[in-house]
């Protein structure tokens, strides 16, 4: 620690603050400002100039103990805790997904008074992000859509993934995408064999579709999308990807579009965990004997797997087929005790 002049700023006013501070050369970089209580100070090289930013703001100058930046911090956590008081520590979020140069985070309302200090931490950790969003609630509506605020950096979302070798041109603010689910992207591809006929039912802006398409030049896939705009990037994708040739995509409601269609699938993909159930009947009916569904699907409780197993079970039987399990596992935690889980069922009648 070493005593410096500072200028001390109430927090509602300490972005803008900082900005001007840059602009005009004040700040001294070397070291790393500080929040306490409801004020930041911000380390300064020299007081000349400061008087342009007096007349417009309240600030106070003041002498006290900064941090060097001698080593640039590793960790959100590692930067965070340097500036946010310490019985906020524990809120600190453990994890930031990425899509593209697109930092996702989730803010617990401890913290959302940060959020702004936050979302320049996360900039300047990973020097790639040119947006940070934070996560607002769970995805909803029938396009499954998460609300994001743009915390820092640039308004415009759209961006460039790369998943597996593959690229996918995408906006999380008006598509469904979920970089957690890349190793279940994975597993299915890897699974599909030769000339194989896929049903990507819920396709969004293409991961399953065209990453089976590029690892397998035989197979042909039909991926539906009822989302106008996630359907307008899965076409995007399915050329960056030069799959044209494999990937069939059709805008529309599965239930509509499938009416239309004779074929019957060796395998579909049913990625629409909220509410894939009720879509079980029509996605038998369009597999073959000893085709395979990928289901995924949201259960709660200890167990979750033996749960779903069992109420799908019963549920095929309702609809007159019999499915054998065939694999299954928890893909993801959404909330306590709440689970994505995938079974694959085969169908044997
Ligand atoms: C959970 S997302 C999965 C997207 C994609 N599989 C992925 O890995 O990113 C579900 C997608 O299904 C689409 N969808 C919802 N209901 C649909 C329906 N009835 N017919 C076709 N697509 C639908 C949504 O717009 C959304 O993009």
């Amino acid at each position: 620690m070493e005593e410096k002049i500072a200028v001390k700023v109430v927090k509602s006013k300490a972005e803008e603050v900082r900005r001007k501070l840059k602009l005009l050369g004040l700040i001294d970089n070397d070291f790393k400002p500080k929040v306490e209580e409801d004020y930041v100070f911000f380390p300064l090289k020299t007081t000349n100039g400061l008087d342009v930013l007096t007349k417009d703001y309240s600030l106070e100058v003041a002498s006290t103990f900064f941090k060097r930046r001698s080593e640039k911090a590793r960790s959100l956590r590692e930067a965070l805790v340097n500036i946010l008081p310490e019985k906020l520590h524990q809120y600190i979020p453990s994890s930031i997904d990425f899509v593209g140069d697109v930092a996702l985070i989730h803010i617990p309302e401890e913290l959302e008074s940060y959020s702004k200090e936050i979302g320049r931490v996360v900039m300047e950790i990973y020097p790639r992000v040119k947006t940070v969003l934070s996560k607002q609630g769970e995805t909803i509506g029938e396009y499954r859509i998460r609300m994001f605020n743009v915390i820092a950096g640039r308004l415009d979302t759209e961006t460039i993934h790369r998943e597996h070798g593959c690229i996918y041109k995408l906006d999380i603010m008006r598509t469904f995408f979920n970089p957690r689910m890349s190793g279940e992207r994975l597993r299915v591809a890897q699974l599909v064999k030769d000339n194989e006929d896929v049903l990507d039912m819920f396709a969004g802006i293409g991961p399953f579709s065209i990453l089976i398409a590029k690892k397998n030049s035989t197979v042909k896939v039909t991926a539906i999308e009822l989302n106008p705009d996630a359907y307008r990037y899965l076409l995007t994708n399915i050329s960056l990807n030069k799959v044209e040739d494999r990937v069939r995509a059709i805008h529309g409601d599965v239930r509509q579009v499938l009416r239309g269609i004779e074929t019957v699938y060796d395998r579909i993909i049913m990625d629409l965990p909220f509410d894939s159930l009720k879509f079980l009947g029509l996605a038998l009916s369009k597999l073959k004997k000893n085709g395979v569904i990928h289901l995924y699907h949201v259960e709660s409780g200890e167990d979750p797997i033996s749960r779903a197993s069992t109420r799908v079970a019963k549920l095929a039987e309702e609809l007159g087929y019999k499915v054998e399990l065939i694999y299954s596992r928890r893909v993801l935690e959404v909330a306590p005790l709440k689970f994505i889980i995938t079974l694959d069922l085969m169908k044997t009648n």
